[in-house]
């Protein structure tokens, strides 16, 4: 079974077979879904789905992205609903320079605010990086309790051997399947097993041979056969493993899958 550790299935590219495609789930091999909010709303629907499902667990967050719709009484609501049962991180949060250099220091105090609710509450973080390597380490850093996954890891191996050291687990997803991923492969191969979670990020990052097409969990299969081709290990054990490794990080005990 694979554990789909990363998935928006709030997106608006569902709205016309939401329940269909997650309803073919379990006929699909997919056991178990993590899907994070980015504000308010999505962060509601990915409970929502989580309650209709199962196998579906969410996390609530506000990603850097959607900053712009940030306010303190949105912010007290977001804070409620980590509460939830099926909440089982805080996420996704973190830091986007790629899309936004003109906020950077909004961006950080949101993410250690968010920081701040994921250790009052005792969970880990979906940690967001994008093109801001070496704030979001910083800011990290500075909470040696903290716990989580870099979610799409684009980070260097040095940067990469730091998380690991203090425990921290590894999100791979589509792109190390792509011509030009060098440099997660690069991490990949000096990833231990134990710590490597599996992600689609969908309906974004749709690996190789189906790129272009909207993603889901079902594509998995991919990311386990380029791993398993990394590591030099056969596609069965990187999809056990993967599966315990995103229990691990996210809490969740034995299920009937
Ligand atoms: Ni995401």
């Amino acid at each position: 079974m694979f554990f789909d550790t990363h998935a928006h299935y709030d997106s608006g590219a569902f709205n016309l077979d939401r329940f269909e495609i997650l309803d073919s789930m379990p006929e699909g091999r997919v056991g178990l879904i993590v899907n994070p909010g980015c504000d308010l709303e999505s962060s509601k629907t990915a409970l929502e789905i989580a309650e209709r499902y199962g196998f579906v667990y969410a996390a609530v967050g506000w990603h850097p992205e959607d900053i712009d719709k940030l306010s303190e009484e949105s912010f007290a609501e977001l804070e409620k609903l980590a509460l939830h049962p099926k909440c089982v991180a805080i996420g996704e949060i973190g830091l986007d320079y790629y899309w936004d250099q003109e906020h950077k220091d909004e961006q950080k105090a949101l993410f250690r605010r968010q920081i701040e609710l994921a250790l009052r509450l005792d969970k880990p973080v979906i940690v967001h990086d994008r093109e801001a390597h070496a704030d979001s380490m910083e800011i990290v850093l500075d909470y040696p309790g903290l716990r989580g996954v870099f979610h799409c890891f684009s980070g260097s191996r040095e940067m990469a051997a730091e998380l690991l050291k203090r425990g921290w687990y590894l999100g791979f997803d589509g792109p190390i399947t792509y011509k030009n991923a060098r440099r997660a492969i690069e991490v990949l191969e000096v990833c231990p097993m134990d710590r490597i979670v599996i992600e689609t990020d969908s309906p974004y990052l749709t690996p190789v041979p189906n790129r272009g097409k909207r993603n889901d969990s079902r594509q998995l299969e991919y990311v386990v056969g380029k791993i398993a081709d990394v590591k030099g290990l056969s596609a069965e054990y990187v999809e056990e493993m993967t599966f315990e490794n995103g229990k691990r990080l996210y809490n969740i005990g034995d299920v009937n899958v």
